[in-house]
């Protein structure tokens, strides 16, 4: 048993995936015989309810030169990046010379906005490939991890910020206190830490167990964050459930606190309903992940034995680990379709399915599509018309799993 990455305690592991690879380590054959694996365990902390993984992954393996993840890809992820930033314009709107930065701002899909409107901000991002992009996009953005002495430079050159901005990033970082003391370091008295990350009740209610891997090392929820944020002196103001990734949280913390929102007492007693913070709660859900993933492989293999075309829709980071979890490969899923070019032509981790650019999905439809990107599925759904149209069908396994019935059918 370890201790907790943000209190210290004695943590107690919930749900064990086995051996998985790095979930966005899409691969050349050629690497196959190096490919990197862990062992996948999830813990929950019994004194702080975090809910983290056992054995983070050294981010010098996840975080590259090759970084496949490109926050652009999606149409609804530019809407909902711009409407975040027209938000937070909004809180700081009666500051003079507001300054944001934004941690892990990687393409500069959010900062873009403030670029365009000649604000002052600064995105933070590891990966130098996504950090070039963001500049190439007019998004002032330094190549580092954030931490204190990140932060202490940042204060230096450009003063203390009004807002501090991170989606989809806090939760990747083992060293959570390094971020926090950070923020602590760069945070005007009365700005704003803005946090956005799938939100662990959705997780639950959804068994969207594909968003347990390696760079998710968190799992927050109110209560869990408000422990660790208290511990850094700052206290969660509101709360605000977005749709995107499968459902997340944006929290809005700050160093002064302000009186508690219905928000957030309407998602107090959410956390309490579903039991966020007892282990027995993610034990349970073991038993649900086990039924899914026996009946995607169901499905996938009866489709297989009557012959049927099936491929992945969108090699996402949470398709990597139901393939390896399901034990799933290229002799039931022919290829996976994505758009971003980075993943196409080469393989997926663990499991080598084949990642093909889109053009091989509309070019020649299959019969069936796996919808690895479940989060993306209205955008999907309605660009997908003519294969649906033409009798092809999506399976998806979150919430449940089944095929994807099409209301423009009359056979349906
Ligand atoms: P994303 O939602 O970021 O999920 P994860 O965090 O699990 O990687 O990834 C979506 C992936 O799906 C991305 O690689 C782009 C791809 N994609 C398509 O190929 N076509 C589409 O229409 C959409 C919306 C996404």
């Amino acid at each position: 048993m370890g201790n907790c990455l943000a209190c210290g305690s004695t943590v107690e592991t919930v749900l064990d995936f086995g051996k998985m690879p790095i979930a966005n380590g899409f691969l050349h054959e050629e690497d196959f015989p190096d490919e990197f694996f862990h062992h996948l365990q999830i813990c929950f902390c019994p004194d702080c309810s975090m809910v983290q993984i056992a054995e983070p992954v050294d981010p010098v393996m996840q975080y590259h030169e090759n970084y496949a993840y490109f926050a652009s890809t999606s149409s609804r992820m530019r809407t909902h990046f711009n409407a975040a930033a027209i938000q937070i314009r909004s809180l700081l709107k009666h500051r003079a010379d507001p300054f944001i930065v934004e941690i892990g701002s990687n393409d500069g899909i959010m900062l873009q906005r403030f670029a365009k409107d000649g604000v002052r901000h600064l995105g933070v991002e590891p990966s130098q490939n996504v950090a070039n992009e963001a500049v190439r996009n007019g998004v002032s953005t330094q190549c580092s991890f954030f931490d204190e002495s990140t932060a202490t430079e940042i204060l230096r050159k450009h003063g203390p910020a009004d807002a501090i901005y991170g989606a989809n990033v806090v939760t990747h970082i083992p060293d959570i206190h390094s971020v926090m003391a950070a923020v602590e370091i760069l945070l005007e008295d009365d700005g704003y830490f803005i946090l956005e990350d799938p939100y662990l009740g959705d997780v639950l209610e959804k068994t969207a167990y594909d968003q347990f891997y390696d760079e998710h090392v968190f799992y927050f929820c109110l209560s869990s964050l408000q422990n660790l944020l208290g511990k850094h002196g700052m206290t969660i103001v509101d709360v605000e459930p977005q749709q995107v990734h499968g459902g997340s949280m944006r929290y809005f913390a700050m160093k002064k606190a302000k009186p508690s929102t219905y928000r957030l007492e309407t998602l107090q007693r959410r956390e309490k309903d579903l039991g966020l913070s007892q282990a027995a709660t993610f034990r349970g859900l073991n038993d649900r992940i086990s039924a899914s993933k026996d009946q995607l492989v169901t499905i996938l293999s009866n489709l297989n034995r009557e012959r049927k075309r099936v491929v992945g829709y969108g090699a996402t980071a949470k398709s990597s680990i139901v393939t390896n979890f399901c034990g799933i490969g290229p002799d039931l899923i022919e290829f996976i379709s994505d758009t971003t070019p980075i993943k196409q032509n080469k393989f997926s981790p663990g499991t080598h399915i084949p990642v093909k650019p889109y053009d091989a999905f509309v070019e020649d439809y299959p019969d069936y599509a796996v919808l690895f990107a479940w989060n993306h599925c209205g955008e999907i759904l309605a660009k997908e018309e003519l294969f649906l149209k033409q009798g092809g069908r999506f399976i998806t396994f979150v919430p449940d799993v089944r095929i994807l019935e099409y209301p423009g059918s009359a056979n349906d």
